[in-house]
């Protein structure tokens, strides 16, 4: 069933029965880069190809988010997600216990993981979850890759619990959902978090923190403030260049590199990325951390940055480079910070 059109542009929100083949289907839609809405035992995720930036990219864009929020990695199991994150032995015993199931661990990103820096909203560390639901995993095996997926509702709006509620939200969105009838938790997966030095419950969901905790052999600490610091500059954790940032450049200093977009920028014969030379705010997402790290990487002491147009993605794109531009708590101290 087509539910609403997109301006002809893309294929529009088509709502299928999940059988075999409408989830080979999918899972060749996922590997050519376009999103997939399945279910899962929790609530129903907007799917994409984790390593591919301009798919992660479209995730944001469809979900109207102001700003770059990372996203859960879904994989089949233990073995492919610790190709991505780093595992010890807490991570060992809670999958032990509870996948595939309701629970998200983040844990350190492992170098050279194919997955996109977007897709993490360039942090370190990584969130990865194996789903029982089997849509879910015939999705996530077929497609062989794993799948970046947020809750399937539009910023702000309640999760998703069946097919149509997925449809009624992102209704013109260029994605296929598949439908596994309603999800049997109805609630988000639990988050825990294992990079710190003491085990952290993000969101409480589906699995208890009794239950984290008797698998643990320890308390969790609570985080209270939300998964994420929300000042500006706050962001101790997300990745920060090393290099100064001057946003909304119209003319060029010297010795700075440029960070373009579009064609009106200022005019430099220097150091230079464009995000998107088209101005399609799409593919700038899609390349924004790798263009930060790499004009960082070459050492120059201030990146300007022209101006990126609000409204739709370029929402997103300004707030991340307005943490990026902020002072950071290491500099209010005095001490530079590594770049990282
Ligand atoms: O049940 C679920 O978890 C569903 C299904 C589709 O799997 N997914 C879901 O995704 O609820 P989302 O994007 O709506 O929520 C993900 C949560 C957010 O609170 C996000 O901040 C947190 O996980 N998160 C993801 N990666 C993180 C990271 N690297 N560090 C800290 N928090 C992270
Ligand atoms: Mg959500």
């Amino acid at each position: 069933m087509v539910v609403r059109s997109l301006a002809g542009m893309q294929p529009a929100m088509t709502i299928e029965r999940s059988t075999p083949d409408a989830v080979t289907r999918a899972a060749e839609a996922v590997r050519q880069g376009r999103l997939v809405a399945f279910p899962t035992e929790t609530v129903y995720g907007l799917g994409a190809d984790a390593t591919n930036p301009r798919a992660v990219a479209t995730i944001f864009e469809v979900k109207k988010r102001p700003r770059f929020n990372p996203l859960i990695m879904h994989v089949l199991n233990g073995k492919e997600a610790a190709r991505h994150a780093m595992w010890e032995r807490d991570a060992a015993a809670l999958t032990e216990a509870f996948w595939p199931g309701p629970l998200t661990l983040v844990l350190p990103r492992r170098g050279g993981s194919p997955i996109v820096d977007l897709a993490t909203a360039g942090l370190p560390s990584v969130a990865m979850r194996s789903p029982a639901h089997p849509v879910a995993r015939a999705l996530i095996e077929k497609a062989g890759v794993p799948i970046a997926a947020p809750s399937a509702n539009r910023s702000g709006h309640v999760s998703a619990t069946t097919a149509r509620h997925v449809a009624e939200d992102l209704g013109n969105a260029p994605a296929t959902i598949l439908d596994g009838g309603p999800c049997r938790l109805g609630i988000e997966s639990t988050v825990v978090d294992l990079t710190a030095w003491w085990p952290e419950m993000l969101r409480p969901g589906a699995i208890s923190q009794a239950d984290v905790e008797r698998v643990l052999g320890r308390k969790l600490a609570a985080r209270t403030a939300g998964a994420l610091p929300k000042a500006p500059g706050a962001m101790a954790s997300h990745y920060a260049p090393r290099a100064r940032l001057r946003l909304n450049a119209r003319e060029m200093r010297p010795g700075e590199a440029l960070l373009a977009f579009g064609s009106n920028g200022p005019a430099h014969d220097g150091l230079m990325l464009n995000l998107s030379p088209t101005g399609d705010l799409v593919e700038a997402a899609a390349n924004l951390f790798s263009a930060l790290r790499s004009l960082d990487a070459t050492g120059v002491a201030t990146i300007a940055v022209a101006p990126v147009p609000r409204g739709g993605l370029g929402e997103a794109i300004n707030d991340r480079l307005a943490r990026a531009a902020a002072p950071r708590p290491a500099e209010v101290r005095g001490i530079r910070p590594m770049a990282g």
